[in-house]
This record gives structure tokens, sequence and C-alpha cells, in this order.
């Protein structure tokens, strides 16, 4: 049941301190300064990574990128229905991941199959025990959030973020103390989130909006596509996230004082470059609401401040997105939406 939530996304939301412990159960020893994921023992640092997925899976994907790249291997996200392993350079190096919630979605299993063909390593990076990704992939990694009901991805959104900082960390061998710290912190963090969110009044106030945007930089980039996804799944309004250097290329002709902004300023992700990004919305009288640690005071140029906890640069954008997730929903809410089964979407998507 719902255990007394009006929706199986708010209990899903709201269970997402629970999922953050379950994915990270016995993989971080602080003691031992050890991240062990049981699956991905056997593997070595692989030359490039490549990973496949769709829709909210694929911003986790995004995110995972930017994980090892900063650990120092190479790695692109592909939308797994645009993956070609036969145009793509594949071998046996190369370390293939489907990052799957379902582990049913059939754009990921093509992706994946081509990958095996092709001769790469691959690894499913899923929910569902069992599922078409697991028993097809060479390694498998499960996210641990439990059953998710909603339509809209949300704790599995969350558990994938963690379950790609360990897989990051258990392919390359590092070990960040400062990380490590950040992730026993970050159910305790995620409850503060859940607990003190003004985010119910901000929906109320742009519940009549044209349009939401979403802008972040570099680990809050891939945050910003998300917010933007479940914005658009569960309200059916229109909505788009950039990373924030590309607003000025475009979108911001969208922009007027009916388009709330929605901005991610943490540390280690560019405040001040981000700052300069809301100034230029701010000139066109667009709302503008900060989902912020306070970095680069971001405040003082903000409507409305959605706070999280200061944290790791890495772990921030999994506190953002918290805040993000709970405006839509509140929006959705407000107007009366199907939010558990949203019209025309399936929770899992087995044609191509
Ligand atoms: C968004 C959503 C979809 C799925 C996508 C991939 O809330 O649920 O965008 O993320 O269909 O699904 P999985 O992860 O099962 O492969």
């Amino acid at each position: 049941g719902k255990s007394g939530y009006d929706h199986y996304m708010l209990k899903e939301i709201h269970e997402q301190p629970t999922a953050v412990r379950q994915c990270l159960h016995e993989r971080v020893t602080e003691l031992e300064r050890r991240i062990d994921v049981e699956a991905l023992e056997m593997l070595s640092v692989p030359t490039q990574v490549q990973f496949v997925a769709c829709g909210t899976s694929y911003h986790a994907a995004l995110y995972g990128v930017r994980l090892l790249r900063d650990r120092g291997v190479p790695a692109t996200a592909f939308l797994a229905s645009e993956y070609d392993a036969g145009s793509t350079p594949v071998g046996d190096e190369t370390l293939v991941v489907g990052v799957t919630q379902s582990g049913e979605t059939a754009d990921t299993m093509g992706a994946l199959r081509g990958a095996n063909s092709a001769g790469a390593t691959t690894i499913a990076v899923t929910n569902v025990v069992g599922s078409s990704a697991a028993r097809e992939c060479d390694h498998v990694m499960y996210v641990r959030a439990g059953p998710e009901i909603g339509v809209a991805a949300t704790k599995t959104f969350v558990s994938q973020q963690i379950a790609l900082v360990l897989l990051a960390s258990e392919l390359t061998g590092e070990y960040d103390d400062d990380l490590a710290a950040a992730l026993r912190d970050l159910p305790g963090q995620l409850q503060t989130v859940l607990d003190d969110s003004s985010a119910r009044e901000i929906a109320t106030e742009y519940r009549g909006a044209d349009a939401y945007f979403f802008i972040g930089r570099g680990y809050n980039a891939p945050v910003s596509l998300e917010g933007a996804l479940k914005m658009k799944e569960i309200t059916y309004k229109h909505a788009e996230g950039f990373a924030a250097g590309e607003l000025k290329h475009g979108p911001l002709a969208l922009v007027t004082d009916r388009t709330p902004v929605f901005a991610l300023v943490t540390g280690g992700s560019n405040p001040t470059k981000t700052i300069g990004n809301v100034k230029e919305v701010e000139t066109r009288g667009a709302p503008i609401v900060a989902v912020t640690d306070g970095s680069a005071d971001a405040g003082r140029h903000a409507d409305h401040v959605l706070e999280i906890p200061a944290t790791h640069p890495a772990i921030a954008p999994v506190l953002g997105n918290v805040q993000l997730q709970l405006v839509s929903y509140w929006v959705a809410n407000e107007l009366g939406r199907s939010i558990d089964k949203p019209r025309n979407l399936a929770k899992s998507v087995t044609v191509e």
C-alpha cells in the first residue's frame, strides 16, 4: 500500500534515505578504506566505458560519465535507441554499462546485445533481480532500491546515482575519504531535505507557469535534465533542462516572467558561472528558484531558495534532485494530475 501517502510517487520519494542505505550496505568500509561491489571485483580498469540507457536512467548515465572522467577513465553515455555497436568503436577493452531500472527496456536490451556481439564486456546496473538485462550481461550490479510502483522513476534514480559512484570507485580502485564520509551522511541529509523542503509552497506559487526551466553545470547538468523530465511526465507542462552555459545559445529566447527558472548552484560545480547565467534570466524577469548549498551566495539572486546541506561536490546533485522531485510532485498535485500513472506512459517500455 501507500503507507498513508496520497501517491506511490510521494511514498517512494520519502523512501530514498532507505534506498540509499540499501545500495551502500556492506559496499563501503570506511575503516579499511575500501569500496567493494561484489559483482565487479574481477574487472580491471577499462580503456573506455560506454553507458547505454533511456530516459531517467540516461540521466544517471550522464552523471556516471562525469564520475569516470573525473577519475581519468574515458567515458561516454549513449541513448540506447541511438547506440550502434557497429559504428561505435567497441572492443574487448570496452566496458559497456547498461543502466536500466526495470532491466526490461527494449532499447537498452538491443544496445546490450549489440555490445555483447561486438565483444565488449557488459554490466547491467539494474533494480530487478533476474531481469533480462541481468541475464544478458557478463556482470550485474543491483541498485537495491526496492520495488517502485509510480511510473515516474524517483528512488531508482537516486539508487542508480549511488550505484554509479560505487562502480566508478570500484573500477578505478580509488578511495576518497571525503566521498565515503559524504555517502555515510547522505541518508540523514536526504531526510533533512524531505523534512524541511519548501517545495510545496513554491509549487503552489508557480503552478500556473507557462513553462519551467532547469539549469546546472558539471555534476548538476544531468539533474537539470532529470528535473525537466519529471516535470513533463507528471504535470504535462512544458519543461526543459539545460547545461547552464547553453542557455544563452538559444533557449534564453523562451524565458519570460511566466517561466520560472530552477538553478542548481552548488560547490564544486562552478557556482559563480551558474550565477552569471542566473543573472541573464533575472534581467528577463523570470522568477528564479535557487537549489543551493549557499554557494556563490545564490540566494541573493533568487526569489526562492530550496536549501540542501553542504556535501561533497559529486553528491550535491543527489540532494538537489530530491528538491526538484518534490516541486514536480506538488505542481502535479495542485493540477490534479494522475501522478502514479501519467497519460501515455508505461512503467516498463518493452517496445523499440
Ligand atoms: C522516467 C522514466 C523513464 C525510464 C526509462 C528507462 O521517470 O521512468 O524515462 O527511466 O523508460 O527505464 P528503465 O530504467 O527501466 O530502463
